[in-house]
This record gives C-alpha cells, structure tokens and sequence, in this order.
C-alpha cells in the first residue's frame, strides 16, 4: 500500500466512523415533552397520566424501540391562552420528538394544531375535543383516550332505555362540555328522549347553587353533566347537598366519578356513568396493571392512570416498528393502525382517525368504586366527522 491509498483509507475510515457515531446521536435518547396540568381543577389527572406514562416505560427497562427516554415538562394550567407558547418551546426550543399531553380539550386543540404544521408526533392521553380526531386529523397525532362524543353517546343511550323522557344538562362552557351534551342529546334524542334545556358555567367555575334551583323547579326526568378532577367533587357534592340526587337521577360520562370517589363520599353513592374503564374488569391485565400502579406510586390508578400508559404502549408500538427512529412517519403510523392494543380497560384498536375504537362499559358507584355494571355499548368507533388522511 503506498502512502497516499493508506491515507486514504485511513480518511475513508475517519468518515465511516463519523457517519456511525451520527446515527448512533440520533439514536440517543428520545424526548419525550409531557404537557399537562400540573396545577388547577386538573392537577390530579395530570399526575396520573405521567405515572400511567411512566410506569409502562419503566416495565419496557425504561428503554422504548431501544432508545431511552428523556422527559421534558410543562405545566400547561389548562389554560388555552397559553397553549401555543407551551407547545412552541417543546417543538423549537426543547426540540422534542414527541408529544404527549393534554387533558384540556381547549389546549390540545392548539396542541393538534402546532402538531400539525411541525409535523412532530402527539399522543394525546385524555382531552377528547371532537376535532383532534376529526377534521384537524394527521398522519402524526393519535388519541389513546376518548373523543368527548364516545361515553356520551352511549349515556344518552342508556337514559333512553331507562325510560327517561325529558333532561337537562349542566356543564362547563367549552369544546369539551359542548360536545359532551351534544353527543349525550344525539344518543338520548334517537332513543325517543328530549333534552329540554342546557345549562353552563365557565371553565374552571364551581358556583352552581342558582342552577341547580332552577333544575329543581324544572324537574326533569334526568341531569346529565360533564364536569372532571376538582370541579365534579364540588358538583357531584352540592347536587346531594340539595337533595336533588333523591328525585333526580344524575348521569354523566365517568369523568364525574373517576378518581373522584374519595373525596365525593356518601354524595356519589348509586350514580351511573358510562366509560372506556372501569373498575371490578377483574381481568388478568387489568389486575396486574393496578397491582403494578399501586406499587409504584401508592395510588388506586384511574382511567387517567389507564391513558397515560396506553400512551406509553401506542408509542413503544410505533418505535419498534421504526427501530427507534420515529422520523419515519409512516412506519410509525401504520403499526399503531394496525395494532391490538393490550389495555388494562380491555384490547383496543385505533381506527382510521386514530381514535380509539372501544368498550364503553356502563359503570355504578359503590362505596370507592365505579363498578362494572354491563358494556353499554361495545366496539364503539367515534364517527370522526370532518376527517380526511
Ligand atoms: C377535556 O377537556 O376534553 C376533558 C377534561 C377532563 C376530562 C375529560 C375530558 O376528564
């Protein structure tokens, strides 16, 4: 070898190896930006979807598609005014490669929209706003929740079968509220019900005494509501506190009630709710993820808790198929598209729009459980208005 091939061989080598070490940076840790409520009536189910999120990382070695996981938080108040700014500095100045948040339908729609135009990945792990799976839907946002229109559709179902004729509604003003009455009015309407007048107060507000005069005045059959966290205990315990839980029958989807129940005591006893989870599934999956939960973070998980992870199990599905590089949009996407998704709630699958399509099981409070009463409605798909992939 003369000189001048050795040298270059010896650069050919020096490049080789640049090149290697670059792919490897590449697949150095993932980052994963965790935008939820830390503060405020959500602060509880923001927790429990980082410890959901945290505890299937942590059974997978804290490894996902054999990348490691760097975590990256904000605590977004669940405050719509500042949701641009919040998801700006995770997409350019933190320069995540995932997003997983919200629980504010008004956030992550900002969320879904930053998303869209950056084209970085969310896994959205609760906030069920119509329009992030319908016609704000992308190859790169997914949905391990719920849309607002699932459980309540199926509520209004079941308050028709139970033979209610007449309901009011009281929820908070905005996106998630609105679409939770409008999808509990389509389901209770075709059953042959009327609901008769729709009553709000604005997000976060808990001041409902002059509303809750005015439904008893009107006596409906039936209340439906959709309040969350903090602001159900108030609700759920002002609407017993006014007897009104005596004459009539309080329905919601199971935000009302879910990892709630504690502090809604003797007031939440006997309330029906509809849900993707529950609690008594008694099945081998579900029972080892609650046993896995409680030891982890001394907490009884929730369907917060049950997002959270199944956001973590959507994810490592779409990194193994990408052997970690979750640049590969498509890849990425069409293995989640095709997976079951092992769920403590029971398998699922993401349809078209990336939502899920789910049980949604009819729930009764007793004592600190929201206990499995039937699946009212089973494999239900959201019908993702607007969506066009
Ligand atoms: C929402 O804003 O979409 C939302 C918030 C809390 C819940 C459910 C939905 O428990």
């Amino acid at each position: 070898m003369t000189t001048r091939t050795a040298a270059r061989s010896t650069l050919t080598a020096l490049a080789l190896a640049c090149i290697a070490t670059l792919g490897h940076a590449q697949q150095g840790k993932l980052k994963v930006g965790l935008m939820l409520p830390f503060s405020g009536t959500y602060a509880a189910l923001g927790v429990a979807i980082e410890n959901g999120f945290k505890l299937r990382v942590e059974e997978q070695g804290g490894k996902l598609g054999g990348r490691e996981i760097e975590y990256i938080k904000v605590d977004d108040e669940s405050d719509p005014a500042k949701a641009t700014d919040n998801v700006n500095k995770l997409i350019k100045r933190d320069n995540v490669d995932v997003i997983v948040g919200t629980v504010h339908s008004g956030v992550a729609m900002a969320m879904a929209k930053a998303a869209k135009e950056s084209g970085t990945v969310l896994i959205v792990p609760n906030a069920g706003a119509d329009a992030v799976t319908g016609p704000m839907c992308a190859q790169n946002i997914f949905r391990s929740s719920f849309s607002n229109w699932q459980p309540a559709y199926a509520m209004g179902e079941v308050a028709a079968k139970q033979g209610k004729k007449t309901a009011m509604t009281l929820t908070w003003k905005y996106a998630a509220g609105d679409e939770s009455v409008a999808g509990f009015k389509e389901g209770f309407e075709k059953g042959g019900g009327k609901v008769v007048k729709q009553l709000t107060v604005p997000f976060p507000n808990v001041e409902f005494q002059a509303l809750l005069t005015e439904i008893a005045a009107a006596k409906p059959d039936a209340v439906y509501s959709f309040f969350a966290g903090g602001g159900a205990v108030k609700f759920v315990k002002d609407y017993a506190a006014a007897g009104l839980n005596k004459t009539i029958p309080l329905y919601g989807p199971g935000f009302l009630t879910d990892g709630t129940l504690d502090a809604q005591g003797e007031a939440a006893q006997g309330m029906l709710t509809t849900l993707h989870y529950a609690d008594g599934l008694n099945t081998p999956r579900d029972n080892a993820f609650r046993t896995a939960y409680a030891k982890a973070f001394k907490l009884q998980p929730d369907v917060y808790a049950v997002q959270g992870y199944d956001a973590a199990q959507m994810l490592a599905i779409g990194l193994a198929a990408t052997k970690g590089d979750i640049s590969k949009k498509a890849e990425f996407a069409s293995a989640i598209e095709k997976a079951k998704i092992d769920s403590p709630r029971g398998t699922f699958t993401i349809g078209k729009s990336h939502n899920p399509v789910q049980d949604i099981y009819l729930r009764k409070v007793e004592g600190k459980d929201n206990k499995v009463v039937n699946v009212a409605i089973k494999g239900l798909a959201d019908p993702a208005r607007g969506c066009r992939m």
